[in-house]
């Protein structure tokens, strides 16, 4: 039975940039629902990615949105560049030294959501202030930078108590999980309370012919 609660966004850092545009195919055929882009500059992160040129030529492979995370500092003057680029969803850090709220805001007026996200070392209580306007939280169960590391459990309870703090906003926020997700790690978020997986190694490590059954198992489909 398909879980309709959950959504996977394959992230496509671990995928062959080699043959990125086919590896989206591939990804959007074994049934992802969103394609997890992952925005790195060396400075927020020790680590370089993608631009938004590279994001705008996969634009062509794929329906699925795009949900960008945007790992630079600052964060504002590359907002306008994605969303030219075809992002659906716009994700920045609470931890960036620009206007936060500025940038959620800009995000809203280009028509996209908009989402924050935080790294492990910081506290839930930064995000209180922007949850009466993000449309998602993202949750990082690494530190950022690099994909293939280990999913940290000291995550959880800060996924929980986001749930409650969505809870008592009453408003239709997302919360999304990302580092480390596997086949194990992924049921102890949704029991967390995630809506959202982002997964890259445990999925693309594999064979693109078992795309479609890992897309499956990490919703906990049955
Ligand atoms: C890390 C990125 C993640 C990463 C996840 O900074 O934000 O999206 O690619 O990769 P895995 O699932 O391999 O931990
Ligand atoms: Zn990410």
């Amino acid at each position: 039975m398909k879980n309709n609660n959950i959504l996977i966004s394959p992230s496509i850092l671990a995928a062959d940039f080699s043959m990125l545009g086919q590896e989206v195919t591939n990804i959007d055929n074994a049934g992802a629902d969103w394609i997890h882009l992952d925005i790195m500059d060396g400075h927020f992160v020790p680590n370089l990615t993608i631009g938004p040129d590279v994001v705008s030529n996969l634009r062509k492979y794929t329906k699925k949105l795009f949900d960008v995370h945007l790992m630079t500092n600052p964060a504002s003057n590359w907002l306008q560049p994605f969303a030219k680029a075809g992002a659906d969803i716009i994700t920045i850090h609470v931890e960036v030294e620009d206007n936060v709220q500025e940038s959620i805001k800009k995000i809203k007026s280009l028509g996209l959501k908009a989402g924050i996200s935080i790294k492990p070392s910081s506290s839930e209580k930064i995000i209180e202030p922007y949850l009466d306007y993000c449309d998602l939280v993202l949750v990082m169960t690494v530190e950022p930078g690099f994909g293939g590391q280990k999913f940290m459990s000291s995550q959880l309870e800060k996924i929980k108590n986001i749930k409650k703090m969505i809870n008592n906003k009453e408003r239709n926020i997302l919360i999304e999980v990302d580092g480390g997700i596997n086949l194990e790690t992924s049921k102890l978020c949704i029991e967390a309370g995630a809506n959202v997986l982002v997964a890259g190694n445990a999925i693309f490590s594999q064979d693109a012919s078992n795309y479609s059954k890992l897309v499956k198992s990490l919703r906990n489909e049955t």
